[in-house]
C-alpha cells in the first residue's frame, strides 16, 4: 500500500507516521526528515533547502520530486510505502502519481489530519525534536538526552517552530497545500479525514480503522 499523510505543521504526522508504518508493514518516508538530515550533512540538497525552511516556506517541487523518484523505487520501498508531507503541492501530487504509475502502483488512501490552528500552536511551541532521529517530544526541554532505544541523540526546538515561522507555514498550507485535497478527491483517490485532537493512542486506532488495520 501506499498512503500519503496530510495535515497542517504540528498536526501529529511525524508522531503518527512510525505508528501507521508498523501497523501497515511498510517503510515511511518524510521529506521533512529528509531535508534536515541533508542540512545536517552540509550537502548541497541541505543547503539548497536550508532558507525555505528556516522562513517556513517549501522547497521547490524539483527538489522533492527528486527525493522521491531515488527513493520510491530502492528496494526497501519495493512493497509500498508511508508518504509523511511528501506531497504539499498540486505538482507533487501529479510527479508521486507519475513516479508510482511507473512502479505498477497508485496512493491508495490519503490521510488529512485534522485539528484547529490554536491546537497546533499550542503544540509547536512546546515541541522539541530529537536532532538525530527527529523523535517529536512535548514537554522536554532543550538538551535533554533523546529517549527512543538505541538513540543518543539530544533534542533540541526547531528554527521554524519560532512564532513568525510557524505563522508563515499555517499560511502556506492553506494556499499550496489545501488544495492537494480536493486533486485527490477529484482524481477519485479515498481521502479520509482524520480527528488529529486526544490522545495519540486514540489517534492511531483512528488511522487504523480508517485504513481497515
Ligand atoms: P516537516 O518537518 O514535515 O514539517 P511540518 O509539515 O510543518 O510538520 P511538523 O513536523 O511541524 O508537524 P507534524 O504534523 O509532524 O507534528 P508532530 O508529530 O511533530 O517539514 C519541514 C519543512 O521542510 C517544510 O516547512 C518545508 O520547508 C520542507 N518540506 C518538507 N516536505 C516538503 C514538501 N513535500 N514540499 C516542499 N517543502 C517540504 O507533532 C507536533 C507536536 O505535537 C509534537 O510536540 C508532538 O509531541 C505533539 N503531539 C503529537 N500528537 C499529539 C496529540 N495527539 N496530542 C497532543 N500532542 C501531540
Amino acid at each position: 500500500m501506499d498512503i500519503v499523510l496530510l495535515g497542517k505543521p504540528g498536526a501529529g504526522k511525524g508522531t503518527q507516521a512510525p505508528r501507521i508504518s508498523a501497523a501497515l508493514g511498510v517503510p515511511t518516508i518524510a521529506t521533512g526528515d529528509v531535508l534536515r538530515a541533508a542540512l545536517r550533512a552540509g550537502t548541497p540538497l541541505g543547503l539548497e533547502a536550508k532558507a525555505y525552511m528556516d522562513r517556513g516556506d517549501l522547497v521547490p517541487d524539483a527538489v522533492i520530486l527528486g527525493i522521491m523518484k531515488e527513493t520510491l523505487a530502492t528496494p526497501p520501498f519495493m512493497r509500498g510505502s508511508l508518504l509523511d508531507g511528501v506531497v504539499r503541492t498540486t505538482p507533487q501530487a501529479e510527479g508521486l502519481d507519475s513516479v508510482l504509475r511507473e512502479l505498477g502502483r497508485k496512493v491508495d488512501a490519503v490521510l488529512m489530519f485534522d485539528i484547529d490552528d490554536e491546537e497546533l500552536v499550542r503544540r509547536l511551541s512546546g515541541r522539541t525534536v530529537c536532532t538525530t532521529c527527529q523523535t517529536p517530544y512535548t514537554g522536554v526541554a532543550s538538551g535533554t538526552r533523546c529517549t527512543k532505544p538505541g538513540c543518543e541523540g539530544t533534542v533540541s526546538r526547531r528554527k521554524d517552530d519560532e512564532p513568525e515561522a510557524i505563522r508563515n507555514r499555517l499560511a502556506v498550507y492553506q494556499r499550496q497545500t489545501a488544495p492537494v485535497l480536493d486533486w485527490y478527491r477529484r482524481n477519485g483517490t479515498k481521502v479520509v479525514t482524520i480527528d488529529a485532537v486526544g490522545a495519540v493512542d486514540e489517534v492511531t486506532d483512528r488511522a487504523r480503522r480508517a485504513l481497515g488495520l
